[in-house]
């Protein structure tokens, strides 16, 4: 499905029925990372999956900055044409640094929240730099190829199977150069979110992979400190996509997170 406003394209699913449940995809890919997810939580709520603003089918960006508020208010604007008025997020990694922006925007939209294989803080000075290095290589080569040999081999664990890696490798390779650099530049740009963590009153599931070497478990062990009754799962194994890297584990927290939200 489609969704259009100011001048921006979404594509989107939205499937099933009950608690809505909103999927926001990592960097750099695309709705089609929930595949497990959407197939097996539509049988229990409402799941609704959006390209971000840019990736997959949606309609590309110009290469600036997209920050982390605008892809949350792009989220809160798909909310409000589905006429949902409270939704559970679940962001991973860069999915996650949207779902704080969200969060700190739109609180009164939350009903729980799932912060997989992210984390609160922002950039270090040399990280930043790191990515901002990396857009302008991107605009001076044309090619997303620096990112995509650079990040596909950290993004599973060592025994994730061949044919999940040849699959998130080819989604990589399928993201567009300007919506790559718009992200890129968002995600430099993006704040502290450690404060508001503290102010986080509803329910919250912090998910992490023993074998993720993106965002290492110690960063969700820091989220979890400082989220009053917020619950941990660190699944053995599993990489920084933890949901394509196990999901049955994975998918088996969602669910038992939704139900305890009905
Ligand atoms: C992601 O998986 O979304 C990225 O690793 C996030 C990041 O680069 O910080």
């Amino acid at each position: 499905m489609k969704y259009t406003h100011q001048g921006v394209s979404l594509e989107y699913d939205d499937l099933g029925n009950g608690t809505p449940l909103l999927f926001i995809h990592g960097f750099p890919l695309d709705r089609s990372m929930w595949g497990p997810q959407v197939n097996a939580l539509q049988k229990v709520c409402r799941v609704i999956a959006p390209d971000l603003r840019g990736f997959g089918q949606s309609n590309d960006t110009d290469g600036q900055a997209v920050t982390m508020e605008t892809y949350a208010d792009d989220m809160k604007a798909l909310l409000d044409s589905l006429n949902v008025q409270q939704a559970v997020l679940c962001g991973l990694s860069m999915g996650g640094y949207i779902a704080l922006a969200f969060v700190a925007k739109h609180v009164n939209r939350v009903k729980g929240l799932i912060l997989s294989n992210t984390k609160a803080g922002a950039d270090t000075d040399a990280g930043r730099q790191g990515r901002l290095d990396t857009s302008i290589k991107i605009e001076q080569t044309g090619s997303t190829g620096v990112v995509v040999d650079s990040m596909a081999p950290k993004m599973l664990g060592p025994d994730a199977k061949s044919e999940t890696a040849t699959f998130v490798r080819s989604l990589m390779s399928h993201q567009r150069s300007t919506t790559v650099t718009s992200a890129l530049r968002g995600m430099a740009a993006r704040p502290d979110r450690t404060p508001l963590l503290a102010n986080i009153k509803f329910p919250t599931l912090i998910i992490t992979g023993s074998a993720d070497v993106v965002i290492p478990p110690s960063e969700s062990e820091a989220m979890h400190k400082a989220i009053a009754h917020s619950t941990l799962i660190n699944i053995p194994d599993a990489g920084h996509l933890a949901n394509l890297d196990k999901p049955d584990a994975y998918n088996e927290a969602l669910q038992a997170f939704v139900n305890q939200l009905a």
